[in-house]
């Protein structure tokens, strides 16, 4: 498979560089700047892309890559940073430049291969406070600004480039376009990464094997698309556990036990752990102690499970890419909430290898391979749903009037957005309760009853997140069907508070 390596010299964008890539089937890879020359090589890349970054070339810290990596025969791409850091290994020079932010027009000057077919001008997204004074000798001008003369630079000699804006944001018109010449016409790569193709290979490495594998799912779409690949490979030595935890959107054990043992015909186990969850959670009100306590009776009752049914040889994860690079790169919080996910903290002596086969895709790949193995469509557009469960969206002490009532509650706004055709369009969306009480007039009766909450969430990564700005009829709609379906419901309340400084969930 030909590959695109790109060296991560921190921006915030460097992820969607290899995403654009991918979107046009090339295999692209986030690595650190910092690679060896023999990492690097090992990955046999058929041309290589720095990053942009936060830093500035003459940054005593700067983050620069080794030395040889400029002087590899191979196609090379600097975007932002990345660019001058090629102006300045190149021999050109760099100065600080008034902070440049948003959109540009760049005009073309040269559309022989980088820029080719973008047409004569387009939109370039900016955000830059160094840029580009004097090119490196042996080099051209094939793009500027008003503000930067050289915005887009080539080698006349090499296959060497730098350009000054980020083609991988939607705000670069014809971003994709440049960044597909890149890839397809200056590093000859083929257009070789296909789902179906992925599957194939994958199955392939995982039916070599040997041992049983146990892999506990959720329902959500990572751990049941992990689970079919695997069961592809190897079939019946894939043993799945499901634990209902009592703690699930309304009916959801039903459905996720109904459409594995229906759908999928793949080993499959729900353990009812609801009572045993419940009881250790009455009377506790504190959330970090909640989600310890859901956390370590996961373990538990995991770990017996896997007693009962072993030896197990491996335990199966459906880690993304995004998670490993997060917890290889950066440790910010991102890395803790993710933390939550995964089945961490089994007993040593359970001595289990790790399988994590969809650890190379990003989100919307394991979508596509969902799509190709018949998983109902229904699975992945749900939206994502805390490993605590409604732990924490319940505040205080989780009381089966609680955890009605939230079930309920969150069904009518999920059932009003899908209606409304928005469903899709937000991040999560649920209702959440407390103790708090309000009275109501039910009739001619004086009623004293709960206070409901809507949250509803616009966000691309849970790390930041705006409340929805949700039609008031829609709010209106979902008000009343709470408080006339759901007895003992008042009020209700909507959420707009954004994240920072609250958080998605409340507890
Ligand atoms: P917060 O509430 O921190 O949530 O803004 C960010 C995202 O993470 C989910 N979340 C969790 N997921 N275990 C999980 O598996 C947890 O303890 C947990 N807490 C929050 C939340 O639903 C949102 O998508």
């Amino acid at each position: 498979m030909d590959k695109i390596v790109v060296l991560d010299f921190g921006s915030q964008y460097s992820h969607l560089i290899c995403r654009r890539i991918r979107e046009f089937s090339v295999y692209a890879e986030l690595v650190p700047y910092d690679i060896s020359l023999e990492d690097l090589k090992k990955h046999n890349p058929k041309g290589i892309i720095f990053s942009g970054g936060p830093s500035s070339v003459y940054d005593p810290e700067a983050p620069i890559p080794e030395e040889e990596i400029f002087n590899l025969n191979l196609p090379l791409l600097g975007i932002c940073y990345g660019h001058q850091l090629i102006v300045n290994k190149f021999g050109g020079k760099v100065k600080r430049a008034n902070k440049e932010y948003g959109s540009s027009l760049l005009t073309i000057d040269n559309d022989k291969d980088l820029l080719n077919g973008v047409g004569e001008s387009v939109r370039a997204w900016m955000s830059h406070g160094d840029e580009a004074e004097v090119i490196p000798p042996g080099f051209e001008v094939i793009g500027h600004t008003k503000s930067a003369k050289a915005a887009a630079i080539a080698s006349k000699e090499r296959s060497v480039f730098g350009i000054q804006f980020h083609p991988e944001v939607v705000h670069t018109e014809q971003g994709t376009e440049i960044l597909r010449n890149f890839v397809l016409k200056v590093c000859d790569a083929k257009q070789d990464w296909t789902m179906e193709g992925f599957i194939e290979s994958e199955v392939e490495k995982i039916s070599k094997i040997d041992g049983n594998v146990l892999c506990g799912v959720s329902g959500g779409i990572d751990s049941t698309v992990a689970a079919l690949l695997i069961h592809k490979a190897i079939g019946d030595r894939l043993k799945c556990v499901f634990v209902n935890n009592g703690l699930l959107r309304l009916n959801e054990e039903k459905e996720i036990d109904e459409m594995f043992k229906n759908n999928f015909k793949v080993n499959f186990t729900t353990v009812d752990a609801s009572e045993t969850f419940l009881n250790k959670l009455k009377g506790v009100e504190d959330p970090e102690k909640k989600r310890k306590i859901v956390g370590e009776e996961f373990i538990s009752v995991f770990t017996k499970f896997a007693e009962k049914n072993g030896p197990f040889k491996w335990l199966a994860q459906g880690t993304l890419y995004p998670d490993v690079i997060e917890s290889g790169v950066s440790k910010g919080p991102a890395a803790v909430i993710k933390s939550h996910h995964n089945v961490g903290g089994l007993p040593d002596w359970l001595n289990l290898e790790i399988l994590e086969p969809l650890k190379e895709l990003y989100k919307d790949e394991v979508r596509e391979i969902a799509k190709i193995l018949e998983v109902p469509e229904k699975l992945f557009m749900r939206h994502p749903f805390p490993g605590p469960g409604l732990a924490v969206r319940i505040i205080g002490e989780v009381t089966p009037k609680k955890l009605q009532i939230s079930k309920l509650a969150s069904k009518i706004v999920e059932e009003e957005l899908i209606e409304a055709n928005l469903y899709g369009d937000v991040w999560q969306a649920y209702a959440a309760v407390g103790d708090d009480k309000a009275v109501g007039v039910v009739g001619d009766e004086r009623k004293y009853g709960n206070i409901v909450m809507i949250r509803v969430v616009d966000s691309i990564d849970a790390m930041t997140a705006d409340w929805t700005r949700l039609p008031h009829g829609l709010l209106e709609k979902m008000s009343n069907r709470i408080t006339n379906e759901i007895e003992d419901v008042t009020w209700v309340t909507y959420t707009i508070s954004s994240k920072p400084p609250a958080t998605i969930e409340p507890q």
